[in-house]
């Protein structure tokens, strides 16, 4: 994934552009570049962060993109970067998504064309050069040239001469902002949220031009209107509010995310869930199978909630890496919910799995934190997770807010297929809301956390195991060092210990073992025997004080039964944390990765 930002108004257009590829840099973070539109148009690319790249003072123009680049096609060097421009360097061009037949296109335009980047997109900036020599606009230019293109895209692009910005998409999202004689592009919100929250989406197979007071957008050659909507998001919430990292933030904000995914939707009397969502009791009584498709930490969610669906509602329940699944055989259609959890809502993986679940006719739900993203309108249904913005690549209190958001899933689907009483649902949605408390009790252990990341730093490896919703902890745990602080680290069954991993365990090999309530934590005391027996030092979550001589450091938890796990998770991303940041790692920025992955 990459990040798009652009910017028309009477401000400083160099330094708005640069901020707003700051903002972006999650998105990708390989190489950088900005193009100002006045009478002639003035580049300036890096290869690296964004921090590298200057930012524009000599530009005469009102007009700006800019582009932070993870790379796809072509490596991370300047001339790869965008923008990219046409022969005669009078329009430029910026894109996220993937030009799927660039080769043909670009062996169609050699004669008279000169390409200098191996890139798929630089295509686009010559195929719009070829119309804008037929004397058309720029908008006619874009329409035409967008015809041929086949793949996805998001792309802004501008010219010298012409006094605004076109934007297409197809596919990868894409949003306008609306300001004081001023108006924003952006691949997302932060892009421009320091300076607007009144927005437009933009549809698939949209155009528009964008002026400073103006927008105009078309759609199949014909003027539509989109909805202007205000976000909730303020400049404040996407900051680093004094932490060192969007991690560390991310981390601290994990009950007040807990809260708002709670916030109104349980009833009085704690006893029902409103998560408005249309799905009838009757249609949810006859579901006989919950078919969950996610990625990464959005994956492990699933997992969790597969634990909760199948106790509470009495589901069979398969949860699938959306890039494996394909809706099989012996299923119908009619019968089976389709669960997509995805943070961004873009991911192209999960995507690509939801449509194969709406072709074979089966009902879908989107389980997502953003508004607006490709994912929400193509669910049937959506839940939002209500987490706000995630900086840090590295997913924390999405997890979380994922995990309380199924829960009360699982408490709806419980009462409507009348499997939970009236009390179990009572006991299960109390602990829901004891989440944000139990989780800023972990948060007062920071100190304790932070000595045992350092003492461990230096390890050779870190595995970390779990039984039952302790699995997909012990899962994502590991995700989350491996990911930050770059050491080996694998989560595995707590039995399948014997069966494998156990050959790699040695006194350099730190074992963390989830041993919550729930969990099955009986059975795996006895995996902590065979670790110990080998020398591993043994780090227990738990909430259970008779563990405590059977490890060799223990994190506390406080109960809180089903969600215990997820809770002990909040722990093991703090030692994820300070383990990373005892490395000196470039925590919200880990190499090679980004915070979406738009491309399959
Ligand atoms: O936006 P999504 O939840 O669909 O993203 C899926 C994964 O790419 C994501 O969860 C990734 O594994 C995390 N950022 C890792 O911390």
């Amino acid at each position: 994934m990459c990040g798009i930002t652009g910017y028309i108004g009477t401000d400083d257009t160099g330094s708005i552009v640069h901020q707003g590829l700051e903002n972006l840099e999650y998105r990708g973070y390989d190489s950088a570049g900005i193009a100002i539109a006045g009478e002639s148009l003035t580049i300036q690319k890096t290869e690296g962060e964004v921090g590298e790249l200057s930012v524009p003072t000599h530009a005469d123009g009102m007009v700006g993109i800019g582009h932070t680049r993870w790379s796809t096609h072509g490596e991370p060097t300047a001339p790869n970067a965008h923008p990219h421009t046409d022969c005669t360097e009078s329009v430029a061009v910026v894109h996220n998504g993937i030009i799927e037949n660039y080769e043909a296109l670009k062996a169609e335009l050699r004669d008279r064309h000169t390409f200098t980047s191996d890139t798929d997109t630089e295509v686009i900036p010559h195929l719009i050069e070829t119309h804008l020599e037929d004397g058309v606009s720029l908008v006619t230019a874009v329409q035409r040239a967008t015809r041929r293109l086949e793949g996805s895209y998001a792309i802004a692009v501008t010219a010298a001469d012409h006094d605004g910005i076109v934007v297409a998409r197809e596919d990868s999202p894409l949003l306008i902002g609306h300001g004081e004689a001023a108006t924003y592009v952006g691949s997302d919100a932060t892009a421009f949220i320091d300076h607007t929250n009144r927005v437009t989406y933009l549809k698939t197979g949209d155009i528009a031009r964008l002026t400073d007071d103006d927008v105009t957008v078309y759609n199949d050659g014909a003027r539509v209107q989109r909805d202007t909507q205000t976000l909730e998001w303020d400049a404040d919430a996407a900051g680093k509010s004094g932490y060192n990292h969007y991690m560390l933030k991310e981390i601290h904000e994990q009950p007040r995310a807990l809260r708002q995914a709670i916030s109104g939707r349980i009833n009085d009397f704690e006893t029902g869930v409103d998560l408005d969502i249309d799905l009838t009791a009757e249609y949810l009584r006859a579901v006989e199978e919950i078919q969950i498709v996610a990625c990464g930490t959005s994956y492990h969610a699933g997992l969790y909630a597969k634990e909760l669906l199948e106790t509470a509602a009495d589901v069979r329940v398969t949860v699938t890496i959306a890039s494996e699944y394909e809706f099989s055989g012996g299923r119908d259609p009619q019968e089976t919910l389709v669960v997509a959890i995805t943070q961004s809502g873009e991911t192209a993986d999960t995507l690509s799995a939801l449509r194969d679940a709406i072709r074979s006719g089966a009902r879908t739900l989107a389980v997502t934190n953003t508004l607006g993203s490709t994912v929400t309108r193509e669910a049937d249904e959506t839940v939002f997770i209500r987490a706000g913005p995630e900086i840090g690549v590295a997913a924390t209190k999405t997890f979380v807010s994922q995990v309380a958001t199924v829960t009360l899933l699982a408490a709806h689907l419980g009462e409507a297929r009348n499997v939970l009483s009236t009390q179990a649902t009572r006991d299960l949605l109390a602990g829901v809301q004891e989440l944000p408390g139990a989780v800023q009790q972990i948060l007062d252990q920071e100190p304790t956390i932070k000595e045992a990341a350092r003492t461990h730093a230096d390890s050779e490896a870190f595995f970390y195991m779990g039984r039952q919703a302790g699995y997909p902890v012990a899962l994502e745990s590991a995700l989350k060092l491996k990911e930050i602080s770059y050491d080996h680290a694998e989560g595995f069954a707590a039995g399948e210990l014997k069966h494998g991993p156990l050959a790699l365990v040695t006194p350099d090999t730190p074992v963390v073992a989830v041993l919550t309530a729930e969990s099955a934590a009986e059975k795996t005391l006895n995996n902590v025997k065979e670790v110990k027996a080998r020398g591993a030092p043994v780090i227990g979550v738990t909430s259970d004080p008779s563990h405590t001589s059977s490890v060799d450091q223990m994190f506390d938890i406080p109960e809180c039964g089903p969600l215990e796990p997820v809770v002990a998770n909040v722990a093991l991303q703090l030692f994820a944390y300070y383990v990373a940041d005892e490395k000196d790692r470039p925590i919200d920025k880990p190499r090679n990765l980004a915070k979406s992955v738009t491309v399959e």
